[in-house]
């Protein structure tokens, strides 16, 4: 599929098809996708841990599960817990790596130059710095840089995704066997889409002119209508959600698949009717 339109099909799936398997080998170009990101100094701080359904504990299962997830956690089949080993960081490796670009003629012309001022330059500054570098914002993006490739990749294997953050993320590495240097980020929700390929229409976003700027914050990158009708044929831009049938299928899909209301924040209890 063309980039453009996978980039338009893709929205957040909440409901899986839960007796169908993800196969093995679209999860393996998944993670591919994600080891081939862009990342700081080429350091690839990304990592990630496969959780299949169905040889996970209950514990486990228990313990991923994010206040706001009861479909993804009830009807997918698989789940990815993608996180950051600062590790990736440490300064030793981390020159290393710069010097590996050198040698790939990624970065600077002459070899032997290149390196020599990694070493004279870079080395003392990451010497003094790694630690607080390695959980700065920018090393975070890594880890957003791959899971944005695996996505893209899930959707054009036909599989889609969702994202889940909880506060609990942070207390699994013993279950995992993570090590101490790592720190979880978010949990994936992988699986054939229960839902409509339109899952409701594109998820609405915020005015392209309030977020984006020309030359200075408050000036709007203005977008030509031209350029806009173009996307739209290419599939980037799609019918905003809610299509008018929504409210249907989530109905549909809810009774489909039996699923059992357990939004787990703490004071909100389902309304009537609901469950
Ligand atoms: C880091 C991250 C955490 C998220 N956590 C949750 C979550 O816990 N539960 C959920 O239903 N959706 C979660 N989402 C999905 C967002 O709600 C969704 O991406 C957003 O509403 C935009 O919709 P779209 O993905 O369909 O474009 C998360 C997304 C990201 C990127």
């Amino acid at each position: 599929m063309e980039v453009k339109r996978v980039i338009g099909n893709r929205r957040s799936i909440r409901y899986y098809l839960p007796f169908r398997p993800v196969e093995r080998w679209k999860v393996q170009k998944m993670l591919q996708a994600a080891r081939l990101a862009s990342c700081v100094g080429n350091v690839t701080v990304a990592r990630a841990i496969v959780i299949w359904k169905d040889q996970a504990s209950p514990e486990l299962i228990k313990a991923i599960t994010p206040p706001l997830g009861y479909q993804q956690m009830q009807t997918a089949p698989c789940f990815i817990l993608w996180y950051h080993d600062k590790m990736s960081y440490e300064v030793n490796k981390w020159i290393d790596d710069l010097k590996n670009l050198a040698e790939q003629r990624r970065i600077g012309e002459d070899v032997e130059a290149t390196k020599a001022i990694i070493e004279r330059n870079l080395r003392p500054a990451f010497g003094a710095a790694w630690e607080q570098m390695a959980v700065a914002p920018l090393a975070f993006m890594d880890v957003g840089q791959a899971v944005a490739q695996a996505t893209f990749v899930a959707w054009d294997e036909g599989l889609g995704t969702c994202l889940m953050s909880s506060p609990r993320l942070e207390q699994i590495g013993k279950l995992l066997n993570l090590p101490e240097t790592a720190i979880p980020v978010c949990l994936m929700s992988v699986g054939y889409p229960a839902e409509s390929w339109e899952a409701g229409g594109q998820t609405s976003k915020h005015p392209f002119e309030e977020i984006f700027f020309e030359m200075q914050h408050g000036k709007p990158f203005e977008e030509d209508s031209q350029v806009v009708e173009e996307m739209k044929q290419e599939g980037m831009l799609q019918e905003p959600a809610p299509l008018p049938w929504r409210d249907a299928e989530l109905k549909y899909l809810s009774h489909a698949l039996n699923l059992e209301w357990q939004l787990a924040i703490p004071g909100l209890a389902p309304r009537e009717g609901e469950g």
